[in-house]
């Protein structure tokens, strides 16, 4: 992945350019020359349901996604390990597709308010785990929990009300639905929606603005403003990633998990995306990512949990992992579906090539120590990974 410049984009005009809005900007900003907008009504920073501002950055927001990150410097290094405040406890949670364990995990619990990478090998199980966590798929055994609260059975739709909200490695954008419909689709549990409650216009009505603003507000911080009234299908693939996000947010999420929400975007769009995921920590959020390229996981992880064979084999911080012989050899290894690999296999196993890379990254980790571990990031995203268990839920999508 490309590190190109290191500031936002680089990319001066570009249609699918993003940046991180400052959280005023979109009030700034304003909606000059949009009658779709009340007047009346302007939005203070982001409108919730419940009428107050959230994904806010204050002092005292950062201040305390540093001391959550703070608590994980007394963690032992081992999986499962438990966690000074975690917001996700899992246990024994274990998928199988007919004869294949795609997801075998005895314990893991993420800390709150911290960001946690999830990597691993390609076929490792983390999207399925994913979609177990999120209600998406069902477990064979296996009991998980956030904020103490069992979700064991509770389908995907009540997980996300409950604030636990998630992005699909294959972007699962309406296509024939407007990007601003696509906004009011996330923000779930409109009160207009019960049988009731749709009676009685006064109540759904006023929810369905502090909706729209909320969309608003969210699209202007993602640069997709000037796309809220087109198709999703006419956006480039990085757009919808970023689509994806925002719509997530329309719930008021706690806990955010992204599955590879870099892949597929623009290298150029990246560093804005990173801090868009940095600033959902900032905020108080729990970010779960997946992510192939250990530069971004170094860059923007307070925690790593490493999948391979469906179990959690090791987790730590970035630089310890990164050093870690097992997760090396868990990379190393698991590249036997990948015929690029045959090839390096067959070239030479003292010292594995990494398989081709579409973006350049500069080879050596930050500070190798003699002898240089592997990369690790060098197992790349397969952006159409068709393994994604989720594909099933494709269907009726363009
Ligand atoms: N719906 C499914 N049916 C059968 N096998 C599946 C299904 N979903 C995932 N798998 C298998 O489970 C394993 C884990 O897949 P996945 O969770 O997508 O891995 P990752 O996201 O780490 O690449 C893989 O071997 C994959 O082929
Ligand atoms: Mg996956």
């Amino acid at each position: 992945m490309s590190r190109a410049g290191g500031t936002h984009g680089g990319s001066g005009e570009r249609a699918d350019e993003i940046g991180t809005a400052p959280v005023g900007a979109a009030r700034e900003a304003g909606d000059a020359g949009d009658a779709s907008v009340p007047s009346d009504d302007s939005p203070v920073m982001l409108a919730t349901t419940e009428g107050r501002p959230d994904l806010v950055v204050t002092e005292e927001s950062r201040a305390a996604a540093r001391r959550q990150a703070g608590m994980l410097a007394d963690v032992k290094h081992s999986p499962g390990v438990p966690k000074p405040d975690p917001v996700i406890v899992v246990d024994k949670v274990k998928r199988s597709f007919g004869g294949l364990i795609a997801v075998d995990v005895a314990h893991v619990e993420f800390q709150r308010g911290v960001i946690t990478a999830l990597i691993g090998p390609n076929g490792a199980g983390k999207t399925t785990f994913f979609n177990l966590l999120t209600g998406f798929d069902r477990p064979d055994t296996g009991t998980w929990s956030l904020n103490g609260r069992s979700l064991a059975r509770v389908p995907s739709y009540r997980v996300a009300r409950l604030g636990m909200v998630r992005t699909f490695q294959l972007t699962k954008a309406l296509a024939r639905l407007t990007v601003m419909e696509n906004m009011l689709l996330g923000g779930a549990g409109q009160r207009g929606e019960h049988f009731l409650a749709a009676l009685v216009p006064g109540l759904w009505r006023k929810q369905e603005k502090l909706m729209e603003q909320r969309a608003k507000v969210l699209l202007e911080r993602f640069m997709l403003h000037n796309k809220a009234p087109d198709f999703a299908g006419t956006l480039s693939g990085g757009q919808r990633k970023l689509l994806e996000m925002a719509r997530a947010l329309m719930v008021e999420p706690t806990v955010v998990m992204l599955d590879e929400p870099m892949a597929g975007v623009n290298p150029a769009l990246t560093q804005s995306l990173l801090a868009h995921v940095k600033d959902l920590r900032d905020q108080g959020m729990t970010v779960l990512f997946v992510e192939h390229d250990m530069d971004v996981v170094a860059d923007i992880s307070d925690w790593v949990v490493v999948m391979a064979q469906g179990g959690i084999i090791a987790e730590g911080p970035p630089h310890v992992i990164m050093r870690n012989r097992e997760v090396i050899d868990a990379y190393l290894g698991a590249h036997h579906d990948d015929p690029d690999a045959h090839a390096s296999e067959a070239a030479g196993a003292a010292e594995p090539v990494p398989p081709e890379r579409a973006d350049p990254v500069p080879p050596a980790p930050p500070a190798p120590p003699p002898p240089p571990p592997p990369r690790i990031g060098a197992v790349r995203a397969d952006t159409q990974d068709r393994t994604d268990t989720a594909r099933t839920h494709e269907k009726g999508q363009a």
